[in-house]
This record gives C-alpha cells, sequence and structure tokens, in this order.
C-alpha cells in the first residue's frame, strides 16, 4: 500500500536523488510464533482487536539493533536514538510549523502505523516518543497518516523541490492561505483573469498576491491569523476589510 505513493509523486524523486531514504518493515515480520500474530481482544473487554506490543518492540529493537530498558525508549533519546513517532488520531495535530521542526534536527524518524481499534497502551507510555494525528477524523490505519506526514515532510528537505521560493509560499509556511493561481489561457469558458496579472507590474502583481492572501486567510481560516506573521502593512489591509461596508444614505427625500 506504501509503494504506490512511494514509487510515484516527489518522493520518489527525492528517493532516486538521495534526498531521502523510506524503509518499510512489516509488522507482522517481528511477530513471535507460527501464526505471527499481531493483534488480540482488549483486557477488560470493550470489543475489537488491540495490536500487541511484543512485534512493535521486536521491529524497533531490530530496526535500531538495540535492546529497550524496561523503563523504556525515552530514556535512550538522549543516546541520540531517533524519535519515534505513533500515528494516531489521539496525537498533536500535524501543522506546518511541526513538519518544520520534524525535518529540520531529525535524520532519522521511525513512524508506527497503528492498524484496527488501537494499540497497546504500553508502546504509547514506553516506546513512542511522538504521537501525531494528520486530521481530527478517524482513519482505518496509521498508514494513510504516515504517507501524509512522509509526503510534508519529505518536500521541506533542501533541495528535493528545487525552488526554495516555492515552499516559503505554500499555503501555512508564513501562516497564511496561499492567494489563487491562474495559467494560460487567459479567457476560459467566458472567465477572464484578474487585470492585474496581465499588466506587468511586478511590484503590484505582489501587492496583489500578499492581499489576496490576507483575505483568503480572513475569509476562510481567521483563526491561523492570529498565529501568522504579519507587518504593519498587512494589518491595515486586514482592518479595511474587516471595516463594515458604508452606511447607507437613509436620509433620501421622498
Ligand atoms: N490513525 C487513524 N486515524 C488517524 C489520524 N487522523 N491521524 C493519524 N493516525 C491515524
Amino acid at each position: 500500500m506504501f509503494n504506490g505513493v512511494f514509487d510515484a509523486t516527489i518522493i520518489k524523486r527525492a528517493c532516486d536523488k538521495g534526498y531521502v531514504e523510506i524503509v518499510l518493515h512489516n509488522i507482522r515480520d517481528y511477530a513471535p510464533g507460527k501464526h505471527r500474530v499481531t493483534d488480540d481482544t482488549p483486557y477488560g473487554g470493550g470489543g475489537g482487536m488491540i495490536m500487541k506490543p511484543e512485534p512493535i518492540f521486536n521491529a524497533v529493537e531490530a530496526i535500531l539493533n538495540i535492546d529497550i530498558p524496561n523503563e523504556g525508549y525515552q530514556s535512550l533519546r538522549s543516546q541520540g536514538y531517533p524519535p519515534i513517532i505513533l500515528l494516531t488520531p489521539q496525537g498533536r495535530l500535524l501543522k506546518q510549523p511541526l513538519a518544520q521542526k520534524l525535518v529540520a534536527p531529525h535524520e532519522r524518524l521511525l513512524l508506527i502505523c497503528g492498524r484496527y481499534e488501537g494499540v497497546d497502551e504500553r508502546v504509547r507510555r514506553y516506546l513512542a516518543t511522538d504521537e501525531i494525528s494528520i486530521g481530527d477524523y478517524v482513519l482505518s490505519g496509521g498508514e494513510i497518516a504516515a504517507m501524509a506526514l512522509v509526503d510534508a515532510l519529505t518536500r521541506l528537505i533542501p533541495g528535493v523541490l528545487g525552488d526554495e521560493a516555492a515552499t516559503a509560499k505554500d499555503s501555512h509556511s508564513g501562516g497564511l492561505l496561499e492567494h489563487p493561481h491562474y495559467t494560460r489561457p487567459a479567457e476560459y469558458r467566458g472567465h477572464g483573469i484578474p487585470d492585474i496579472l496581465l499588466s506587468g507590474h511586478h511590484a503590484k502583481q505582489e501587492i496583489w498576491r500578499r492581499r489576496q492572501s490576507l483575505a483568503r486567510t480572513l475569509a476562510r481560516r481567521p483563526d491561523l491569523l492570529e498565529q501568522a506573521e504579519l507587518n504593519e502593512e498587512d494589518r491595515a489591509y486586514l482592518e479595511s476589510l474587516n471595516q463594515p461596508p458604508p452606511e447607507e444614505d437613509n436620509h433620501s427625500n421622498h
């Protein structure tokens, strides 16, 4: 299920060029016993199946070539071992600043995809160093979430996109949504494009892009404005958008 995504897209190019290396591990391969059982019923009832701790701990020990002490993997973090991220709807919400933080300092990340109804709590407590959610909805497993995370991180690695300025302007990068984009034809099914974009006036176009970005964020995601990097001009423009429309003149003389 990962190969379709990792063998296409920007991720494939990043792997081919050596910017990232992705290694997939099947937790089942680390499950003890002839039947390689990875899940079991929950203690205390409640229904559903829970992923057993042993295959997951075994997998990490094999992958990192370590013995995890009983007090937990976290105690090894200071020795330079990589973060272990559990993908779960209970985790920290993935947002662009978190993606940027993960890419910058961590050369290696281990991602654990939960499946079924849940993962034994000891995986959270004694193995994972981070728990990340990609949104407030429940997927059937962590795989799609892991792919989303890998994609978001890969495109932030310097060189991967070949145009650093493009990532800097991405929606959410400066904490704002992106301005609208247009390409040829200038008229399509009777719909034109804003005149400013045909004017060749680069300075004015830049102002237009910034204002569109601000207006769009105000209209769609006003919550983002609280954290966004705004200058005085931005604030003044937003203020002008927040003004109520001028009063209608009610004093007409009949
Ligand atoms: N696993 C199931 N749902 C998820 C979500 N929203 N984010 C991360 N992992 C998940």
